[in-house]
């Protein structure tokens, strides 16, 4: 594993699945880590388990709570470098039957906080000479399955933003990519298990049938989407700027004709 990240400093977005993957690879690769997630047993597993992270309460959708948590990094770690933004929130539901607050909260928090964190950072980000940013996206951002309107509307919006923000800040030396991964096993998919198979759920045998939708017949692990993000965010994708790396097990590369 390259230590390709030595006294950098990492804000992410998140504390659990994905996030957490991500914070473990980057503090593997030299990083200095600060994740900043809503859910207090989510921060608390991740303290635990990957003690040398900081972890901070706070809810990204918040203009001043993002603005805390860029100054915790800056006066912990001397800088910022690298965002994360993993944190999402997933509601389902068609444009008719999802209600105006869960609309406006899945734009808050999946969109919103990518607003933020690089309204905040990116200043920070242009002091040390430049950094890269990694926006979690979705292969819902490409293309969807019904009942999912304002996530896939969150998800496709970032892969827009995603492209904005590279083209405004590589003068800034700051890349900027997303990622969009298929099914991934994280906290998130298994509320996707409970939606669609109830609360008593078996979900490795609905994770299984997720999987069996991906042509590679299996669904993803949080550490091989952290790969991909932690070479996105390194050093190593140095000519990397404005693209979406789809990381979905071949799902979108066919169509459902049988
Ligand atoms: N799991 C999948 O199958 C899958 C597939 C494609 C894309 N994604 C994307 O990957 C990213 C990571 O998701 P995950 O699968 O690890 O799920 P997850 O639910 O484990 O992670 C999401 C994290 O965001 C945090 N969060 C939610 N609202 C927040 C807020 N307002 N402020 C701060 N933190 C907040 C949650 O507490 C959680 O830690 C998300 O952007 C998700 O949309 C996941």
């Amino acid at each position: 594993m390259p230590r390709d990240m030595e006294g950098k400093v990492a804000l992410i977005t998140g504390t659990s699945g994905v996030a957490a993957a991500t914070a473990r690879r980057l503090i593997e690769a030299g990083a200095n880590v600060l994740a900043c997630g809503i859910d207090e047993t989510a921060n608390e597993a991740l303290r635990a388990t990957v003690p040398p992270v900081e972890v901070q309460r706070a809810d990204m959708s918040v203009p001043d709570e993002v603005a805390f948590c860029v100054q915790r990094a800056v006066e912990r770690f001397g800088g910022l470098d690298i965002l994360v933004n993993a944190a999402a929130i997933h509601p389902f539901g068609t444009v008719e039957d999802t209600d105006i607050a869960t609309w406006t909260r899945c734009f808050s928090v999946n969109v919103g906080s990518i607003y933020l964190t690089g309204h905040f950072g990116i200043p920070e980000m242009r002091k040390r000479g430049g950094g890269s940013i990694v926006n979690l996206a979705s292969v819902q951002g490409h293309a969807c399955q019904k009942g999912v309107a304002a996530y896939a509307a969150t998800k496709g919006a970032i892969h827009a933003l995603t492209r904005a923000m590279a083209l405004d800040h590589a003068q800034d030396k700051i890349r900027v990519n997303s990622v969009s991964p298929g099914s991934v096993r994280t906290p998130m998919l298994a509320v996707a298990a409970k939606h669609f198979d109830g609360d008593d759920a078996d979900l490795d045998a609905v994770f299984r049938r997720f999987g069996d939708a991906h042509p590679l017949g299996r669904i993803a692990e949080a550490e091989e989407v952290a790969e991909m993000i932690a070479f996105l965010a390194g050093p190593r994708a140095g000519f990397c700027t404005g693209g979406d790396y789809l990381i979905d097990g071949g799902l979108t590369a066919g169509i459902a004709v049988k």
